[in-house]
């Protein structure tokens, strides 16, 4: 495909009911009231000329080049800031009009650099397109007088140049930064000749706040601010549209290449989740792609202290169908499983659910969303039938009142962080829910009404309370309730007794009562409410409890079922939502139907034509504990490093270590593969063809922009393991793996690459009775019918701080790094975090003897690591906190077996620990970069 360009209109939509008509250039126009001039003008076609305007940031008015005359009005008015009026006729072509911008530009070109032919924007440049379209041939003042053509160029940050010598003032990206990312890092200084653009207080780019989203680059008409890929590779010249592979947010691109090379990502304006925007991940990193360290060949080895051999794609399946089935014969059908990936497509998890059901025989399969969003599946289905969100992202824009809980959006999810905070500029309300103090608390032009410190673990106490004083002070919504829901009257009982009441959670909680009480009656007296959470809930041992306790919350204020409310998980990687979907977990088939169900079983029985198991099959923890029993031998991981992502890491390299065989598949040799026999190359997501479902159910589409590196896609590895096994699973390409699920699955029956690519995203359900997708759920009923109201009993964690442990150690995130790092850490992301940081209270540090910067042993029960310190009064006191993006760091060595009751997903956010003192700061060599 060619280089796509969207059409920009110059100013935003406006929405409304109420129309105006109006005639511009002789052309009748009926647009919204409100909307600008300019805009009206390019809905019939007619592009008035534009430096300041573009149609994602409020027009400013600065450049007085789209000046038009409109009858009756004095002057010539911009065209971007003047709204359309009843009956205005307004002309854009006249010759003064034409002299006027003529003068313009000339002032404009007079003051920057004539160096067009070799600028790196020659081709999108909008000066030097408006030149040509208002037809200016020469410039009649010289470069003599004062001018800026001296001006530094800044290139502090990784990934782009600001050059301000280009720089035209007209304040785009000061715009999208406060108004699009709302990050607020710059400023347009001082008045007149004298303006300019200044990051943070006048220091560099990587000095200032700035979060190297990349709005205002794209927003830049010149070269001013510009990605250094275009200045290295030169301008790209064709466009693939695909899908971010980091999180779950699902962000929409425009891969833009040379040739098969991949010179910048451009968020798409048309991607339903993202709308344009993006955060520094999706934008600037995905030089991974083609890092030196990705294996392309597939390896083999006896035994894992044996050197790896590379070997043609043959020799490995067909050692790995055998191995698979010599085990089996060996030690039972059950002595074998796989795990699915979270950052594979819908396509490639399938196949790997369907060869361990179909060609295994068995249901030992499970994902890697057991250890992050399984609670979510739990609850969610529990209380209201589907395992997923309630809304889709735009719905935020409707509610009153958000309540965020454990969720740090800005870093983890920051595209839907910025929209967030565009809701909450608006005048929508806050509430956080999280020991520590996040970026959402208190950002420019943001401030929590409440911030509830809740003290990790005790979660379901928290939204006990708030359910105790929703029903004891009358906030019911009593119709809902009694329309929609059942057991409502046990759960009432249950919550009204006093136990749950925000005073005797008190000392529990950390949360001061009328803090609480406060907080409640904001959320249940909302018009629209709605509740944001991420894995601060799940990763509990009451995970499962806590995210029916968000639902009752929710059912019993009526908070569900149109936009602006609902109940949402923020999912961490990009496909979680989807490997779920997919079947992944051992007791699900496709589309969250049990296995024990015998007519489903029977449907996938008759079209794979495979007898399939009725029990579950093994969970995550289960492998492991049965591996270190000996009962379980073998295992296929997709995509993922348990190894450095679970918990007790001594556990799972014990059980690893037991295995007869371990099968990786996977980008780079990863933490997990020091105990595989069998390594097989994986594909980037600029190699694959398929689709991701976003933390919304939005279905989209990941479209290749190079063939596979390694000669193979994933999903053909896996059908020829399936075939070395004797089972034939064969399909001549991705689409027809996602025919498969349309045709057994009734939520994705309507799905199909066809219908993607002509309506571009769909939400889930998409079927017959959902023709366009669901973006929101549950709007006449539930799916399960009535919403079901769940007693949440809240039990302490058993993980409990003691005088050896006394602090409580929880875990996360940060925006410039994703999971386990294997992506991120082999790009210039390192710059921001080459190291994981162990965040601690001044308070907790200064009674240690810790200073900023030192190097401390962190020690729980299960294991010790060790890593530096950064004092943060972010965090509360008798809390620290840390990220797991760093194999050398090993947070995940302290973490416990301690998991949710329901799911087994792991508590990473509770660790009882020690921290000691081991390397004061001056004697501590500088750390090393990670290239
Ligand atoms: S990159 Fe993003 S955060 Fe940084 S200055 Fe530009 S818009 Fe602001
Ligand atoms: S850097 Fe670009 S967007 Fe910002 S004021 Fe200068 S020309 Fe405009
Ligand atoms: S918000 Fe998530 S999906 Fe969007 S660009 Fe960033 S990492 Fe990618
Ligand atoms: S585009 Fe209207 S004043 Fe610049």
């Amino acid at each position: 495909m060619s280089l796509i360009k969207e059409k920009d209109y110059g100013t935003p939509a406006r929405p409304g009911e109420a129309t105006v008509a109006v005639e511009i250039d002789g052309k009748t126009v009926t647009v919204p009231e409100g909307t600008s001039v300019m805009r009206a003008a390019a809905e019939v076609g007619i592009d008035i000329p534009k430096l300041c305007a573009t149609d994602n940031l409020e027009p400013f008015g600065s450049c007085r080049l789209c000046l038009v005359d409109i009858d009756g009005r004095k002057g010539s008015p911009a065209s971007c800031t003047t709204p359309v009026a009843p009956g205005m006729k307004v002309r854009t072509q006249t010759p003064k009009l034409a002299e006027l911008r003529r003068g313009v530009m000339e002032l404009y070109i007079s003051d920057h650099p004539l160096d067009c032919l070799t600028c790196p924007a020659n081709g999108d440049c909008e000066l030097q397109d408006m030149a040509g379209v208002v037809g200016l041939r020469e410039v009649r003042y010289g470069f003599d007088g004062e001018n800026h053509l001296d001006e530094p160029t800044d290139s502090s940050n990784p990934y782009f140049d600001f050059d301000a010598s280009k720089c035209i003032s007209c304040s785009r990206c000061v715009r999208a930064c406060d108004e699009v990312q709302g990050t607020f890092a710059l400023t347009l200084e001082g008045r007149g000749f004298d303006t300019k653009i200044a990051a943070g207080a006048g220091g560099s780019f990587m000095e200032s706040d700035c979060v190297s989203c990349g709005a205002c680059v794209q927003a830049c008409p010149t070269s001013t601010l510009q990605e250094r890929s275009v200045v290295q590779l030169g301008m790209p010249n064709r466009t693939v549209l695909t899908t971010c592979a980091y999180c779950g947010v699902g962000c929409s691109f425009k891969a833009e290449l040379r040739g098969d090379e991949a010179v910048r990502m451009v968020p798409y304006k048309d991607g339903k989740a993202n709308e344009g925007h993006s955060c520094v991940k999706g934008r600037f990193a995905f030089g991974y792609a083609s890092h030196p360290d990705r294996q392309l060949k597939p390896m083999m080895r006896e035994r894992i202290t044996d050197p790896w051999r590379e070997v043609e794609w043959e020799e490995a399946i067909g050692y790995v169908g055998r191995r698979m089935l010599e085990i089996q014969s060996l030690h039972g059908v059950g002595a074998i499983g796989g795990i699915t990936s979270s950052r594979c497509t819908n396509e490639e998890v399938y196949v790997v659910q369907k060869m361990v059901r179909a060609a295994f025989g068995n249901n030992n399969v499970d994902t890697c969303a057991r250890v992050c969003h399984s609670p979510t599946g739990y609850g969610l289905k529990q209380t209201y039938g589907t395992s997923a969100g309630t809304q889709d992202f735009k719905s935020v824009d409707q509610a009153d009142v958000i309540l965020v809980i454990g969720a740090n959006p800005t870093d983890a999810h920051p595209v839907f962080a910025s929209r967030i905070k565009r809701r909450l500029r608006k005048g929508a309300q806050l509430i956080v829910a999280d020991p520590r103090k996040i970026d959402l608390v208190r950002s420019p032009h943001i401030e929590a009404q409440h911030h509830l410190r809740v003290m990790p673990g005790t979660n379901v106490a928290l939204i006990n309370a708030m359910g105790h004083v929703v029903v004891t002070e009358g906030l019911v919504d009593r119709e809902f309730v009694a329309e929609r829901c059942e057991d409502f009257s046990e759960w009432e009982r249950f919550i009204a007794d006093p136990e749950h009441s925000p005073e005797a959670v008190e000392e529990i909680t950390g949360i001061p009562a009328a803090d609480l009480r406060a907080a409640t009656r904001l959320y249940a007296g909302a018009r629209n409410a709605t509740i944001m959470y991420g894995l601060g809930v799940t990763e509990h041992s009451q995970g499962s409890t806590m995210v029916m306790g968000m639902a009752n919350l929710a059912m019993a204020t009526g908070n569900i079922g149109r936009e602006g409310v609902g109940v949402n998980p923020l999912r961490g990687q990009n496909n979680v939502q989807g490997s779920c979907d997919m079947g992944s977990f051992p007791h699900e088939l496709p589309g969250y139907r049990h296995v024990s169900d015998d007519a489903v079983r029977s449907t996938f029985e008759t079209l794979w034509g495979a007898v399939l198991q009725s029990e579950p099959g093994l969970r995550i923890p289960n492998m492991f504990d049965a591996a270190v029993d000996g009962s379980f031998r073998a295992l296929f991981v997709q995509g993922e490093d348990i190894v450095q992502s679970d918990p007790n890491t001594k556990h799972v390299t014990g059980a690893l270590s037991a295995m007869d065989l371990v099968v990786v598949q996977d980008l780079f040799l990863n933490e997990t593969s020091k105990y595989a026999h069998v390594f097989l190359p994986g594909t980037s997501f600029l190699e694959k063809n398929g689709t991701f479902t976003n933390a919304e159910r939005r279905i989209n589409r990941v479209r290749p922009v190079m063939a596979p590196k390694t000669g193979k896609h994933e999903w053909q590895i896996v059908c020829e393991i399936a075939q070395a096994m004797g089972y034939p699973m064969k399909y001549d390409d991705s689409s027809q793996i996602m025919d498969e699920i349309a045709m057994t699955t009734p939520t994705f029956s309507g799905v199909s690459f066809a219908k993607l690519d002509e309506v571009g995203s769909v939400q889930w359900p998409c079927n017959e009775g959902a023709p366009e997708g669901t973006p929101i759920m549950h709007i006449d009923g539930f799916v399960r019918g009535r919403g079901r109201f769940m007693e949440t009993v809240y039990v302490p964690t058993r993980e409990r701080s003691t005088r050896k442990y006394p602090l409580i150690l929880t875990t996360g995130r940060i925006l410039s790094q994703y999971n386990v790092g294997a992506q991120t850490r082999r790009t210039g992301n390192t710059a921001w975090h080459p190291e994981d940081l162990l965040e601690m209270h001044p308070h907790d540090a200064e009674v240690r003897g810790i200073r900023d910067g030192d190097t401390v042993a962190l020690a729980s029960r299960i294991g010790e690591t060790s890593l530096r310190v950064k004092i943060d009064d972010r965090m509360p006191v008798g809390v620290v906190y840390t990220t797991f993006h760093h194999p050398v760091t090993g947070a995940n060595v302290v973490t416990t077996e301690n998991s949710d009751w329901a799911t087994n997903c792991p508590e990473y956010k509770v660790t009882a620990v020690q921290v000691t003192l081991t390397h004061p700061v001056a004697t501590h060599p500088a750390p090393v970069l990670v290239k």
